[in-house]
């Protein structure tokens, strides 16, 4: 069902007019081509959960599978697979983190990375200071950094200290400086909120943590590829990110790691494994842990996995994560011009920052039908997802995401929303 009252189709005409202007002057339009499945007419909402893949990928996993594995087969790791995550590591750090080279890992899961480098970074406060044993996190983080610090402090005998967030915002710089203390050992944030999209001042939060003698790890899932990030300049300590959404790197593509040089030879991993010993093969009788990033390894490197994110990385190194940037705000201030005025008359609400300086690379629209209105909209092929309470996550990838496409998905969430209502 489309809209029948003849002034909102008036406003949604003048809108698809908009969008065909805002395509035709986007400096990166030609680059949504480059990717699998853009010249139909799904409507991908979802690239912050899961990227579209570039066609160069599906060209690379190929010849992978028939020349590398098939052709050289167990030669493979010493001739290049042993040194790819490490390689892979420094094009995320050069590309979407702003980190000088050795400082960033493709590794596990971001489940697992963010245990092993909070745990690291936990101990080592710990053993410098025995006052300072809690973890301070906010309430509203990914489910999975919730829990982790919560195993963490059970096993180490520390402590959660939680921040309470408003849903539709983040943590501030205050709430963090509220938190904080003598007896904080890390604190471990979120860069864009997974919910809200909120977009926090990492580098402002960085100095607040280093203020009250703390470590801070930061997880940069939703950042990654769509928001500009300054590792070394902000003064991380330590981070990790997902590289199935805005890098490209497939489902279930393992996460990096970031640690700063400065305390890359402090930290001790909690998952000693062979692949992070000094000398991998000497198969010695005790673990010693390799210098520098190496030590946050454990097992054998999911090389398949870490394929095709080197595509992505390549096309944004050469369009830059500034030009990113720019268009991730043109696509979601459009968003939330199309919410105010086609959804918002039928009580839909905006649930995200509208200052685009605090905004990442997703906008999430509230109406008690939405998780209905998602169900209706993957049978027509427009994809956002579903959030609690009432979210329909709206995820603007900018290298694969036109404003025609935008304009077709929320048009398509206006039909659900009556027909739901
Ligand atoms: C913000 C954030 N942190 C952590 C994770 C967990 O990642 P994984 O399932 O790869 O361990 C996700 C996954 O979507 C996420 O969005």
């Amino acid at each position: 069902m489309t809209t029948t009252d003849p002034a909102q189709a008036r406003v949604a005409e003048r809108l698809e007019d908009e969008a065909s202007v805002l395509d035709a002057a986007d400096p990166l339009r030609a680059h949504r081509d480059a990717f699998v499945g853009a010249e139909t007419s799904l409507v991908y909402f979802d690239g912050n959960s899961l990227g579209r893949p570039l066609r160069a990928s599906v060209d690379r996993l190929a010849a992978f599978a028939r020349d590398e594995w098939g052709g050289r087969l167990i030669r493979g790791w010493d001739e290049s697979w042993m040194q790819l995550p490490f390689d892979i590591g420094d094009a995320v750090g050069r590309a979407a983190i702003g980190a000088a080279a050795g400082q960033t890992v493709i590794g596990d899961s971001t489940t697992v990375l963010l245990y092993k480098l909070v745990r690291a970074a936990f101990d080592a406060a710990l053993a410098a200071d025995p006052a300072r044993v809690e973890i301070v996190v906010d309430r509203d983080n990914f489910p999975t950094d919730r829990y982790l610090v919560e195993g963490i402090a059970a096993e180490r005998g520390g402590r959660v200290r939680w921040i309470d967030v408003d849903l539709a915002r983040g943590v501030s710089a205050e709430a963090l400086a509220a938190a904080v203390g003598s007896e904080t050992a890390v604190v471990l944030l979120s860069h864009v909120a997974y919910r809200s999209g909120y977009l926090t001042d990492a580098a402002t939060l960085t100095r607040i943590a280093h203020a009250a003698g703390a470590l801070i790890v930061w997880d940069l899932c939703h950042s990654a590829g769509s928001v500009p990030v300054e590792a070394d300049a902000w003064g991380f300590d330590l981070a990790v990110g997902c590289t199935y959404k805005y890098l490209g790197g497939g489902p279930g593509s393992p996460a990096f790691a970031y640690v700063a040089s400065r305390l890359q030879d402090r930290l001790a991993q909690p998952i000693q494994g062979w692949m992070g010993a000094a000398d991998v093969f000497a198969m010695g009788p005790e673990y010693r842990p390799a210098g520098g990033m190496r030590r946050f390894l454990s097992g054998t490197p999911p090389i398949v996995g870490m394929l095709a994110m080197q595509d992505t990385l390549d096309l944004l190194e050469e369009v830059g994560i500034e030009a990113v940037r720019a268009k991730s705000i043109a696509l979601t201030q459009f968003a939330v011009r199309v919410a105010d005025e086609l959804l918002a008359p039928l009580g839909v609400t905006v649930a995200s920052p509208r200052d685009p300086a605090e905004r990442g690379g997703h906008v999430t629209l509230s109406h008690p039908s939405m998780r209905a209105v998602t169900g209706r909209l993957w049978t027509q092929d427009v994809i956002p997802d579903y959030r609690d309470p009432d979210g329909l996550r709206i995820g603007l990838s900018p290298l694969s995401t036109s404003f025609t496409e935008t304009i077709a998905g929320l048009r398509a969430v206006e039909a659900a929303v009556r027909a739901e209502s």
